[in-house]
């Protein structure tokens, strides 16, 4: 992969202002768009989808205990749905497969916010078109907030910074061309994209910066690094903040996993340069062009969640297979008329995941659960590592390998439960999972 083009200045998701603000609740409005976007120098203008633009989508802001009315417009001549992931809400506002928008036409979700402050994200999820359209751009942030973290880096676009790193590739009149580009095991692509552009750079002062890392890929695997290959500090899984910092070299995102970082540029000194890096490719670099003296004990700031540390015996065991077209989740492909799971609303579940692997199946998946947040409580018999020990809602699962994971089911509905690797999914490798 390369990011070769002229760096420019790293674009920020504008925050999404409401429509209308009363004691209790928060009115927006989200709109599906065909675009053009710049991503080259030369002046190609790509042909894109977004949300209220041409690329992407704003950031909103969810604050917990606040209900959250979003108008959702579909103005794209095909249809499309509104998924909050990793939000846990009812299966009726959830905006799966089963909830499609006709272009045209336009819906509002009731949202009632309760859960840990995190950064989620929000894409679309129309049964057979959720690969592309992500692919053209329909991808946005979903930052639930509260008030008792502010002791950590919390200024949106200035030392708290969110990175929605994608590839693509582009054709030679520098277009996305999904069908062409496209490959039953997921698009993978050889451009960098970060915000929506390819080569960034952000000024930043010697203090502490919040990075939240979104892998917004179709199917590839992001591993992310400093260039100096000093380590970070991870804060923050998938729905949350950790309990304990984790000091990191590397970490790897699967498509759709989050995290929440801490670069220290205290060592540095004003010019300096630091990359952030994918698989070792620079995509972003941090210039200092400030000192400030550093923050307080922000470690101590904050009051995540402690993982069980306890294991438990799996109430249900689910077997992912396979590659291309040939992938299922216990033998089954996708099916939107047939309930695969059904529990009861209130109880906690510990699910085993194994993906089995043979000479037709040797991929990492990366597991996803709608309307819950998890923790994970074993890889292969193993307590997980200490990242990956807050509230997650997609889970990497190696060939071969058994996770355990354990989650509530508060909300009712019918939620789905399927591999992240967006092309993997359309192949059907998702099942339905319905809370009575
Ligand atoms: Cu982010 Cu069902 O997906
Ligand atoms: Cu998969």
């Amino acid at each position: 992969i390369t990011s070769d083009e002229p760096a420019q200045p790293l674009p920020i998701p504008e925050r999404l202002q409401p429509d209308r603000v009363t004691d209790e609740a928060l009115y927006y409005t989200v709109r599906t768009e065909r675009g053009k976007h710049r991503f080259f120098d030369e002046g190609v203008n790509t042909e894109t989808l977004g949300y209220n633009g041409d690329l992407l989508g704003p950031m909103i802001e969810l604050p917990a205990g606040k209900t959250v009315y979003i108008n959702t417009i579909n103005q794209l001549d095909e249809p499309t749905s509104f998924h909050w992931h990793g939000l846990v809400i009812p299966g009726e506002e959830d905006g799966g497969p089963h909830h499609s928008i006709e272009p045209g036409e336009q819906t509002q979700v009731r949202l009632d916010i309760d859960q840990q402050p995190g950064t989620l994200w929000f894409h679309p999820h129309p049964m057979g078109a959720t690969a592309e359209q992500v692919y053209l751009g329909l991808a946005g942030l979903l930052y639930v907030t509260d008030q008792a973290e502010t002791e950590l880096p919390n200024e949106y676009g200035v030392d708290d910074i969110p990175l929605i790193v994608q590839d693509r590739l582009f054709t030679d009149d520098g277009q996305l061309d999904y069908d062409r580009q496209m490959n039953v095991d997921g698009t993978v692509g050889d451009t960098l994209i970060v915000n929506g552009a390819i080569n960034t750079t952000f000024d930043v002062t010697t203090n502490m910066l919040r990075v939240r890392l979104v892998n917004g890929s179709n199917a590839r695997n992001l591993d992310f690094s400093l260039s100096n290959g000093k380590a970070f500090t991870q804060i923050a899984t998938d729905g949350g903040l950790l309990d304990k910092p984790v000091s990191l070299q590397t970490l790897t995102l699967t498509p759709s996993e989050r995290a929440e970082i801490l670069i220290d540029f205290s060592d540095l000194s004003i010019g300096d340069d630091l990359a952030l890096q994918a698989d070792g490719i620079p995509f972003t670099t941090f210039t200092v062009r400030d000192e400030v003296e550093q923050d307080g004990e922000w470690s101590d700031a904050f009051d995540g969640t402690s993982a069980p540390n306890e294991s438990s015996v799996a109430d249900r065991r689910l077997t992912l297979f396979g590659m291309g077209n040939m992938v299922s989740i216990d033998g089954k492909q996708f099916d939107p008329d047939r309930i695969d799971i059904n529990v009861q609303q209130g109880s906690t579940e510990v699910w085993e995941i194994y993906n089995r692997e043979d000479m037709m199946g040797r991929m990492t998946h990366p597991f996803h659960v709608h309307g819950v947040q998890f923790r994970i409580l074993e890889r292969d018999g193993n307590p997980p590592p200490d990242n990956e020990r807050g509230w997650k809602d997609t889970v990497a699962v190696a060939p071969g390998e058994k996770v355990k994971i354990e989650m509530t089911f508060r909300e009712t509905g019918t939620f789905m439960y399927h591999c992240h690797i967006l092309e993997h999914e359309e192949n059907g490798m998702m099942g339905q999972l319905k809370v009575n």
